[in-house]
């Protein structure tokens, strides 16, 4: 099929339903013009939980301006996620939050057309380009730890980490030979991340939504003066392997294909490796003896502290593994996923017209007492092989699922059992005593103070 042919299949979103053809699904809708956007930002997970309990797994609600329906549960995520009948659009779902600063990217692709450019993309995902990756992330975590290690003492968990991922992506995705422009990009890229968030949606003046409008100009700029370079001589980052990619029919990815890709994988790779990284070692603070089962399975690897690490050895840490999934169960770095349906539909007997933006909630599911027995405690052994065979395949949702299941999902575990092997075979991390960090879950989670830790050299 060619790319004319796929681009024009693409569906057309004809404005969301009227909001009386949703008057029948249990719910409300909070203030005019509102609606309930303050209440779902104060407290995100409260919010779900209380609706939930009062409307049931089918809700109706008002958020940024829209009337929409969350649906809730493992079953709801087979729906929406899985959707193999195309009845769900990521397009018109993501369009209103990233649609400006991330057109194009792959998760605001639909059906086809998304098929065509996932495979092309994946080259930059197989085991050769990840080995290369991994050698960049190896490099790069182990110095920061060395850093960190010579000035132990009380830090700020959050920025130190947003920090390391940020230089990690400069290295592993953009390449190690980055000149003097590199401090230049990484704002630009900061600022485009930022506004993505950012509740001001119109670029007004002063605004962040304004500086991440500049910061995509300067990106953009970037990419497309480098692409022709990096097909020439380009590296073994992921960068050079995009400028390098080819659809089915051997044509290069174009110029603006690659920049929209590039702008939209550095986004997705930032701050949820931020924030589950921050989540899974606050968590190894909080809880001592896991922190010790863990080390125990790192220093059982027997490598020097300059050793780099392999893949064999990251294979050789499923307890580290465990632990993460378990602190991104607790702590979903995407705690809801939206999408619009593009047909009508119905759930638990409830008929729902085309165009209703529709949200699986992520945090809602994991936090489900009924599939996950006392929620709020951190206990890795949930992800025994066992215990994740008994469970409902989309009980646990953190990199979703279906066509659009993150296609980072492998360089997140990488880039986490990596850092959990130098982090635990150098430090040993706590909280003080009565401190209890706040979190922040929406838009994506992160410790409201930051995160304060004491790092002790072991
Ligand atoms: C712990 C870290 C991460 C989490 C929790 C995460 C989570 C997710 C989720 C939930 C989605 C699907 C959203 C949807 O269905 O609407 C997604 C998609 C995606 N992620 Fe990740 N992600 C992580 C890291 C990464 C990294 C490191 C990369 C790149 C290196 C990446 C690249 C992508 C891409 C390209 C997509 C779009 C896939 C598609 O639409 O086909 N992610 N991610």
């Amino acid at each position: 099929m060619s790319m004319q042919s796929v681009a024009s299949a693409l569906p057309a979103f004809s404005g969301p339903p009227k909001r009386a053809a949703l008057a029948h699904i249990p719910g409300d809708e909070g203030w005019p013009v509102i609606g309930r956007t303050l209440s779902v930002l104060a407290d995100p997970k409260g919010e779900v939980e209380r609706m939930a309990a009062k409307y049931g797994l089918v809700y109706r609600t008002r958020v940024l301006g829209e009337t929409s329906i969350s649906v809730l549960g493992p079953e709801a995520n087979e729906l929406v996620l899985f959707d193999q009948t195309k009845l769900f659009s990521s397009t018109w779902g993501w369009e209103t939050v990233l649609g400006r600063l991330f057109p194009r990217g792959l998760m605001l692709l639909d059906f086809d057309e998304h098929r065509l450019h996932r495979r092309a993309l994946s080259v930059a995902f197989k085991s050769g380009p990840m080995k290369s990756y991994l050698g960049e992330l190896d490099a790069g975590i182990s110095r920061r730890i060395a850093q960190w290690r010579a000035q132990p003492g009380q830090i700020l968990f959050y920025p130190a980490m947003k920090q390391l991922t940020l230089d990690l992506a400069a290295t592993s995705f953009l390449g190690a030979r980055l000149g003097p422009e590199v401090d230049d990009i990484t704002r630009a890229f900061v600022d485009m991340v930022a506004a993505a968030v950012t509740p001001v949606r119109t670029p007004w003046p002063g605004t962040q939504m304004a500086r991440g409008v500049k910061g995509r100009q300067r990106i953009v700029a970037y990419f497309s003066q480098q692409i022709p370079l990096r097909r020439e001589k380009g590296g073994e980052d992921l960068f050079s392997q995009l400028c390098r990619a080819t659809h089915e029919d051997g044509a290069l990815l174009s110029t603006q294909d690659i920049v929209d890709h590039m702008s939209f994988l550095m986004m997705a790779a930032h701050d949820t490796l931020t924030s589950s990284l921050t989540s899974f070692i606050g968590a190894l603070a909080a809880n001592p003896d896991w922190q010790t089962r863990l080390r125990d399975e790192v220093n059982a690897l027997n490598l020097r502290a300059d050793e780099p690490t392999s893949f064999d050895k990251l294979e050789a840490m499923p307890l580290s593994e465990m632990a993460f999934k378990e602190a991104m169960r607790m702590k979903p770095p995407v705690p809801s996923i939206p999408r619009r349906a593009t047909r009508d539909f119905s759930f638990k007997g409830y008929a729902i017209p085309a165009g209703t933006m529709t949200s699986t909630n992520p945090l809602f599911t994991h936090h489900m007492p009924e599939v996950w027995p006392e929620p709020d405690r951190f206990d890795p052994l949930r992800f025994t092989d066992e215990e994740q065979r008994a469970r409902h395949r989309f009980a646990w949702v953190p990199f979703g699922g279906g066509a659009h299941m993150c296609l980072g999902l492998h360089f997140a575990y990488m880039q986490a059992k990596c850092f959990a092997r130098h982090f635990l075979q150098n430090l040993s991390v706590s909280l003080e005593p009565g401190y209890t960090p706040q979190w922040q879950m929406w838009p994506i989670p992160k410790p409201k103070d930051g995160l304060r830790v004491t790092l002790k050299a072991v």
